[in-house]
């Protein structure tokens, strides 16, 4: 089946503290792209990998543009976009450009840099064994509960108060490349585009949207080296990541 796979780079990385997009950031001597994209042309399950960066950007496109060049023939074909104000809009634009004929589409983040070949390959396969959606998951470790913001005399107390706890053998932490029949994932994407701005806030990923179609999203096995490097801590660890097990 024809593949696709969509890199999300556009965020500002402002959590991360550099300044710069999140993408951009030096990682084991490169960038967080170069490896997030190295990942996904080593799987070779796309024959096209679309990257969304941020509007404006001249760095990342340069670092694509030398990347593309150093790929081998029979690499798969690589595409730029303009990213937009949320992930979902960054989502929306490559899904613009995917080549007609494209079946299947994983979407990653390139924030998800040091993401291994065989998750690639598990999400792909669950795609060919029929699954509409496929998200690779795993456990928590830490127990998890919802809270509300303290209101009246108990804000003095403390800001928040605990209103349930989930279990946690029923949770799962949730990571990319999540895979997708492409014409499930655009009809999900067309209704998220009519949701109004607090429901458009709350989606924090491609397999929310395919839920609210009520359309199956099966979960395999994840990997921990497919952590989001978010904080300067998740940095420190994929540093150490390809300096000991991965280097
Ligand atoms: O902000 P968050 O941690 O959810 O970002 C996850 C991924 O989505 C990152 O790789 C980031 O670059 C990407 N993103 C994007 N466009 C945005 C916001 C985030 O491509 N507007």
């Amino acid at each position: 089946a024809v593949t696709a796979v969509i890199v999300v780079a556009a965020g500002s990385g402002e959590r991360l503290g550099y300044g710069m997009p999140k993408a951009q950031v030096p990682l084991g001597g490169e960038t967080i792209l170069m490896h997030a994209l190295r990942g996904v042309v080593a799987s070779d399950v796309a024959r096209q990998v679309c990257i969304a960066v941020p509007k404006g950007d001249t760095a990342l496109r340069a670092l694509i543009a030398e990347f593309t060049v150093d790929l081998v023939d029979g690499g798969p074909e690589i595409s730029v976009v303009d990213g937009g104000t949320s992930r979902a809009d960054s989502v929306r634009a490559a899904l613009a450009v995917l080549e007609d004929g494209t079946e299947f589409v994983l979407v990653h983040d390139a924030a998800r840099a040091l993401a291994p070949e065989r998750i690639f390959e598990r999400v792909s396969e669950a795609l060919a064994a029929g699954a509409k959606a496929v998200i690779p998951t795993l456990p928590v470790v830490d127990t998890i509960k919802t809270v509300a913001e303290t209101d009246g005399a108990d804000a003095s107390i403390a800001p928040e108060v605990v209103t349930g706890t989930a279990p946690r053998e029923q949770l799962r932490a949730v990571q990319t490349p999540q895979g997708f029949e492409l014409a499930t994932l655009v009809r999900a994407h067309e209704a998220a585009g009519l949701f109004d701005e607090k429901q458009a806030a709350a989606v924090t990923d491609d397999a929310m949207l395919v839920e609210l179609l009520g359309v199956p999203v099966h979960a395999v096995r994840g990997a921990s080296q497919s952590l989001k490097i978010t904080t300067p801590l998740d940095l420190i660890i994929a540093e150490g990541l390809l300096e000991g097990p991965l280097g």
